[in-house]
């Protein structure tokens, strides 16, 4: 099994945006889910974006004149925010983002992590911890809006095969294996090379996290949380600091 930074680097990364429907997909799709929270509404600030790939979410916020601070293990991804962000303000930072506190420059108004980015963290102390470590860092008044999925009803025989995404030159599957706290994600990528299929897997662990333990996580910091449906079947958190 790889690590979650050599999962992305060696195997997801070069085709997450293509996974994702293509960059400007992905952050059309962001720009209108920040828009339904309310979080394009008030003009400038400044954001951090924890685990923020590609910039689906750090990119919208940055054009609506947010200063953001995109943080991620992958310097593939980054690479990409950068090249689509051009010149809107956001800076980018290659590194853990439990490590996002030694970056930051003022405190931030918003905080994300977002698309699933909580559970590829390496357990449930490192959850309440981050958790903890923003709301000692947020504004008053700030935000902290985290999606994920929700793997605590394992899924059983066939149905833990899903079709990711597919084209006439590549097709992405992922296999679910239960097993604990954990699942273990095989994400299975099969291309047209030279005429013929290449078929290459990688496996990585995600956190099998119940939306109302999150919730009660957050309670216990301090916050006021709305817990409810996000894009593509996530649990969506907005958890307020008052
Ligand atoms: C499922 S993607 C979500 C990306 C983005 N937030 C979105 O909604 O499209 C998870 C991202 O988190 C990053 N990531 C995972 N664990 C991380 C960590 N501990 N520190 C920094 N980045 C991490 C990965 O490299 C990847 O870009």
């Amino acid at each position: 099994m790889s690590s979650v930074p050599d999962h992305y680097e060696m195997h997801l990364a070069p085709v997450y945006s293509w996974m994702a429907g293509g960059i400007e997909n992905a952050v059309a799709r962001g720009q209108q889910e920040l828009a339904d929270i309310g979080l394009l509404d008030g003009g400038a600030g400044y954001a951090v974006d924890l685990g923020a790939g590609f910039g689906m979410h750090a990119i919208p916020l940055s054009r609506n004149g947010c200063n953001v601070l995109a943080i991620d293990t992958s310097a593939f991804l980054l690479n990409e925010l950068k090249d689509y962000a051009g010149d809107t303000p956001v800076v980018t930072v290659q590194d853990d983002l439990f490590n996002f506190a030694g970056h930051l420059s003022d405190r931030p108004d918003v905080v994300l992590c977002m698309g699933d980015t909580l559970t590829h963290l390496p357990g449930l102390s490192p959850v309440t911890a981050l958790i903890s470590s923003v709301s000692e860092h947020l504004s008053q008044g700030g935000r902290f809006v985290i999606t994920f999925r929700d793997y605590t009803r394992a899924l059983e025989g066939t149905d833990r095969f899903i079709p990711v995404k597919s084209d006439a030159s590549r097709i992405s599957t992922c296999f679910l294996e239960y097993a604990g706290d954990t699942v273990r994600v095989h994400d299975i990528l099969q291309e047209r090379i030279e005429g013929s299929w290449v078929m290459r897997v990688s496996a990585y662990q995600k956190l099998r996290l119940d939306p109302v333990w999150i919730k009660q996580q957050f309670e216990r910091c301090g916050f006021v949380v709305n817990l409810g449906a996000g894009l593509s079947g996530m649990v969506r958190i907005i958890a307020f600091k008052d």
